[in-house]
C-alpha cells in the first residue's frame, strides 16, 4: 500500500456502508484533543490554547524531529546513583515508590509524570537502573503512592508467575507488595514496567526502566571494547508522546487509536526531546529499547545520508552468538537491540544521527474496514522519515580494539517431536464489515480470545518443547507479541512483507534479531512466524502467565490472553 502523506489515525470517514458518516469517535475526538493546527504550506504548528497557565508558548516547529537542525538539547544519561535513571549496582533491597512528580521533559516547563523513585542513601533515585550480575538475589517493595491500582513486572526475566506481575496482584494505592526472586537470566537489556489491566497510560505517565543483567560473556565484552555504562555504553529508551501548551502529557485515545494504537507528536530518548550526545571516535555500545505505546520504528545510523557501519550484537534476552552487519533494523514496542556502533572513522565536527527510516506502517485493517484518513491527530505518521539522536564527534581518540566474532553461545532447541500450536491474530470485526455509529468496538483477538483475568485458553505441560506457529491475518496491521515466563527462538518467517523480506538473513526468512533470544515478536499482516519455546521450569507448582500483543492499547482493549504451565 502506497504511503499516504497524510496523518493516518485521525478523522476516520466511513467510505462503505453508512457512506460519509462520520465515523464513532472522530468527533469525540475532535473536541477532546483540539488538536495542533497545522499549516502545511509553512509547515509550521501551533500547540494548542491552555487556559491562563501557558508559561511558554510552545510551538511544535521548534520539535519537530524531521528536522534535524532542532537537535540541541543534552541526551540525559544514567547519572551514577542519583536522579533521573541513576544506576543501581547489584541492589540486594529496594523500595520503590510509585509517585507521582513534575518533571521538565520539555526545556524550561514542567511536565506532571509518575515516577519510580527509589530512596538510596538519603538520595533519591528516579526510574533507576537496576544493574545485576546474573545468580544474584533480588528483593524489592512496591509501594503504589497513585490512585489507580498498579503491580511492576520484570519485562523478559524469569520469575515465578508471583514475581511477574501478572495484572491479577496489581495493588491499589497505599498498599505494599513484595517481590523476591533470583536472576536467572542471560546477561542482557531487559526492562520493568507497570502491568495491572489497563497498564498503557502508566507506562506513558512515565514508568519504565531498564534492568541490566550482566553475565561472562557480557563482562568480556565490556573489558574487550573498554566500555562503560552510561559513557560508551548507552541505554536508550525512545517514547513517542502529546504534549499540550502548558507542557502537560496528553494520552487520551479515542475508540480509532485503541484500535490502531496512540502515536505521541514528539519522539523522546531518555526523557529528552531531540537530544544530542558529544561522543569520541571509538566505538559504543547502544541498548536501545522502544518504550513506545504503539510506534513501531525502522533504525539506523546515518551520516550525510550514509549508513554508518554498526553490528547487531544483542536482542530482548541477552546476545547473538557473533555480531551481525545491520543497515537498518525494526524495532516494536517493547523490543530492545544492542548495537555496536564504530566511530573509529570519524573525525572531530561530524555528525551522525540515529534515525527512523520511511516504511510503510502497513495497516491494513483500515482496507478491511473500508476507511480513508483526514487530517488531524499525531503530528508524526508512522513510517515516516524523522531524527532521534544526534551524535556530534568532538575528540580524536584511538582504539585499537578489534569487535569479537564470538560473543556468546545459544542453548539449542531441540524441536523434534514437539506438538506445534497454532495462534491466530484477528480483530473481532468480520471481513466485510464496516465501521457504523453505534457499533461495538472493534478489539484485536488471540485464537478468537479477549483477555479474561482469570481464565486461561492454553495449557501447557512443564518441561516439554513446543513450537508456536503464529499468523497474523491478512487485513490486520502489525502486533508485536510478547511472552512472559520464557523466551522464543525464531525458527522461520512465512509470508513475510517485502520490506521485511528483504532484510532476512537466511533461508528461513528470519531477521537478524530473530537469530538470538527473544521475548517480543513483530508479526506483520499476513506474516506467520514458527518459534520454538521451551518450558522447561524451575518452579514450582502451577505457573499462570501471559501472553499479549505489547501495543499497550492493544493490550489494554483484550489482546492478551493466559496461559498456564502446568
Ligand atoms: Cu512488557 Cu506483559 O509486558
Ligand atoms: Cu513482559
Ligand atoms: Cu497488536
Amino acid at each position: 500500500m502506497a504511503k499516504e502523506k497524510v496523518s493516518r489515525r485521525n478523522f476516520i470517514i466511513a467510505v462503505s456502508g453508512a457512506a460519509g458518516v462520520l465515523a464513532v469517535g472522530g468527533i469525540g475526538y475532535y473536541l477532546s484533543r483540539m488538536p495542533a493546527v497545522i499549516d502545511r504550506s509553512t509547515k509550521t504548528t501551533t500547540f494548542p490554547p491552555v487556559a491562563t497557565s501557558a508559561r511558554t508558548a510552545l510551538s511544535y516547529s521548534s520539535f519537530d524531529p524531521r528536522l534535524p537542525s532542532n537537535f540541541s538539547t543534552p541526551l540525559r544519561l544514567p547519572a551514577p546513583s542519583e536522579g533521573f535513571f541513576g544506576i543501581l549496582e547489584s541492589p540486594s533491597e529496594v523500595t520503590i515508590n510509585v509517585k507521582p512528580s513534575s518533571f521538565e521533559i520539555l526545556p524550561g516547563i514542567p511536565t506532571e509524570t509518575w515516577i519510580y523513585e527509589v530512596p538510596q542513601d538519603g538520595k533519591s533515585v528516579i526510574n533507576p537502573i537496576l544493574r545485576l550480575k546474573r545468580g544474584e538475589k533480588f528483593r524489592a517493595t512496591l509501594a503504589n503512592g497513585i490512585r489507580q491500582k498498579t503491580i511492576i513486572h520484570w519485562h523478559g526475566l524469569i520469575v515465578d508467575w508471583k514475581n511477574d506481575g501478572h495484572p491479577s496482584y496489581a495493588i491499589d494505592q497505599g498498599q505494599d507488595y513484595d517481590y523476591d526472586f533470583t536472576v536467572y537470566n542471560r546477561g542482557g537489556t531487559y526492562w520493568y514496567h507497570p502491568h495491572p489491566y489497563p497498564a498503557a497510560e502508566q507506562v506513558y505517565k512515565g514508568l519504565a526502566g531498564f534492568f541490566i543483567v550482566e553475565d561472562a560473556d557480557d563482562e568480556n565484552l565490556r573489558r574487550g571494547l573498554d566500555l562503560e555504562l552510561g559513557k560508551t555504553d548507552i541505554p536508550l529508551a525512545i517514547q513517542d508522546k502529546r504534549f499540550r501548551q502548558d507542557g502537560a502529557l496528553e494520552y487520551n485515545p479515542n475508540q480509532n487509536e485503541n484500535f490502531m494504537g496512540f502515536l505521541g507528536d514528539l519522539v523522546l530518548a531518555n526523557l529528552t526531546p531531540n537530544p544530542y550526545l558529544e561522543v569520541d571516535t571509538r566505538i559504543y555500545r547502544f541498548r536501545i529499547l522502544n518504550g513506545s505505546t504503539a510506534r513501531i520504528y525502522k533504525l539506523a545510523f546515518m551520516k550525510n545520508g550514509e549508513r554508518l557501519p554498526s553490528y547487531l550484537i544483542g536482542v530482548d534476552a541477552g546476545l547473538l552468538e557473533s555480531p551481525s552487519k545491520l543497515k537498518e533494523v525494526f524495532l516494536a514496542p517493547a523490543e530492545r537491540v544492542d548495537i555496536l556502533l564504530d566511530m573509529r572513522g570519524l573525525s572531530p565536527q561530524d555528525t551522525v544521527f540515529l534515525k527512523s527510516l520511511e516504511f510503510d506502517s502497513m495497516h491494513m485493517e483500515e482496507t478491511m474496514m473500508g476507511m480513508t484518513q483526514m487530517e488531524g491527530g499525531s503530528e508524526l505518521e508512522e513510517g515516516e522519515d524523522f531524527h532521534i539522536l544526534k551524535l556530534i564527534v568532538k575528540n580524536k581518540v584511538t582504539q585499537d580494539v578489534q569487535i569479537p566474532d564470538k560473543l556468546s553461545t545459544l542453548d539449542p532447541i531441540s524441536v523434534s517431536g514437539a506438538p506445534e500450536r497454532s495462534i491466530t491474530l484477528s480483530s473481532s470485526m468480520g471481513s466485510m464489515g464496516t465501521m457504523t455509529m453505534g457499533q461495538q468496538m472493534n478489539r484485536w483477538l488471540i485464537n478468537g480470545y479477549s483477555f479474561d483475568m482469570y481464565s486461561s485458553p492454553i495449557d501447557i505441560s512443564r518441561d516439554r518443547v513446543e513450537v508456536w506457529k503464529i499468523t497474523n491475518s491478512q487485513q490486520s496491521m502489525p502486533h508485536p507479541m510478547h511472552i512472559h515466563g520464557y523466551h522464543f527462538r525464531v525458527l522461520e518467517r512465512l509470508s513475510s512483507p517485502q520490506q521485511v523480506k528483504n532484510l532476512a538473513v537466511d533461508k528461513s526468512g528470519r531477521l537478524p534479531t530473530d537469530l538470538g533470544l527473544k521475548d517480543t515478536v513483530l508479526l506483520w499482516p499476513g506474516e506467520t512466524v514458527r518459534a520454538a519455546i521451551d518450558f522447561r521450569t524451575r518452579f514450582a507448582g502451577e505457573q499462570m502467565y501471559t501472553f499479549h500483543c505489547h501495543n499497550l492499547e492493544h493490550e489494554d482493549n483484550g489482546m492478551m490472553i493466559n496461559y498456564k504451565v502446568t
